[in-house]
C-alpha cells in the first residue's frame, strides 16, 4: 500500500464526506478497516455516515465547517489531529456546481463556487502538506472532473474551477518530488448524486458514486512504485 507504508489502517481524511462521492469513497475504503475523519456542513448526514462506517468495523469521526473559511479548516486540522494523529489520505472532495451560459451566472455563485471548489481545496492542501511532507509519505487526492480537463458550454464556471485544481495539482506533483507524498485527481464524467435531484436528465447513463469510488481506491491503494496522476472516468453510456 502506497499512502502508508508498513500499516495496514490508514488515517483517511474526506471533505464533502457527507453525501455523493465522498460518502461512497468512504464506504468503499471501509471495506478494508481504516480510520476516517469527515467534513461537511450537513452535522446530521456526517453522523449518519460514521454510523454506517463504524457498523462496519471502522473508527469514524466527523466535524462541521465550511472548506472555504479558514478559521473552520483550522479547527477541523486540529480535530483531526486529535482524533487520528496524523493524515496518510487526503480525499479533498467537498465541492458545487453551477451551470447555465455565462451570462445568466451570478457573481454570488461565481463566489460560491471558486470559494468552495477552489479556495477550499488550496486551504485544505496548504495546511495538511507539511504534516505530510514531514512524515514523507502520503496520498493527495482532489475530485476534480472531466471538465477539469476539456471545457463545453453552460460550464464555463464550474469548468473554470475544476482546470484551477488540476493546474493545482499538476503543480503540486512537480513540489513533490523526491517526498514520499503523491498527488492526483480523479476526473469523473456525470455522477449520478443528488446534485441531479429534480432535473430533467437521464441519470441512467451517468456513474455511479460507486464507480469513483472504486477508481479513488486504485489511487489509494496503487503500489509504491507507481504514482497515478490523473484517473479520468467516463460513463459506459454516453
Ligand atoms: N456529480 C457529478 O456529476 C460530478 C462530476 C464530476 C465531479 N464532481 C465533483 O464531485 C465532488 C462531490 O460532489 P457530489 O457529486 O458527490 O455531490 P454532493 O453529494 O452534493 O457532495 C458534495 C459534498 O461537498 C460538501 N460541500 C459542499 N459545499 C461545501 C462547503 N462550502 N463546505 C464544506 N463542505 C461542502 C457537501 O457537504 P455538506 O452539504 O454537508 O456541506 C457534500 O458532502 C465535487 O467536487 C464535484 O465537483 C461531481
Amino acid at each position: 500500500m502506497n499512502a502508508q507504508k508498513n500499516q495496514d489502517s490508514l488515517r483517511i481524511v474526506i471533505t464533502g464526506g457527507s453525501s455523493g462521492i465522498g460518502e461512497a469513497v468512504a464506504l468503499e475504503m471501509a471495506k478494508s478497516g481504516h480510520r476516517f475523519y469527515l467534513t461537511g456542513r450537513n452535522e446530521g448526514r456526517l453522523k449518519k455516515v460514521c454510523d454506517s462506517l463504524e457498523t462496519l468495523g471502522c473508527e469514524a469521526y466527523f466535524g462541521t465547517g465550511d472548506v472555504g473559511n479558514e478559521e473552520d479548516v483550522d479547527t477541523l486540522l486540529s480535530d483531526v489531529k486529535s482524533k487520528l494523529g496524523g493524515i496518510d489520505v487526503i480525499f479533498a472532495n467537498a465541492g458545487v456546481g453551477y451551470f447555465g451560459n455565462l451570462e445568466d451566472l451570478t457573481i454570488e455563485q461565481y463566489d460560491k463556487q471558486f470559494n468552495t471548489n477552489v479556495r477550499g481545496v488550496f486551504l485544505w492542501l496548504n495546511k495538511t502538506l507539511p504534516l505530510l511532507k514531514g512524515q514523507n509519505s502520503g496520498q493527495v487526492i482532489v475530485t476534480s472532473s472531466d471538465l477539469g480537463l476539456k471545457t463545453g458550454a453552460r460550464c464555463s464556471l464550474y469548468a473554470a474551477t475544476k482546470h484551477a485544481v488540476q493546474a493545482m495539482v499538476w503543480s503540486l506533483r512537480d513540489e513533490l518530488k523526491g517526498t514520499g507524498v503523491k498527488a492526483a485527481t480523479i476526473n469523473p464524467g456525470s455522477v449520478n448524486t443528488q446534485w441531479f435531484d429534480g432535473k430533467a436528465v437521464d441519470r441512467s447513463k451517468m456513474l455511479a458514486v460507486e464507480d469513483v469510488a472504486k477508481a479513488v481506491r486504485f489511487i489509494i491503494d496503487q503500489d509504491e512504485t507507481s504514482n497515478i496522476d490523473h484517473i479520468l472516468l467516463m460513463p459506459s453510456k454516453n
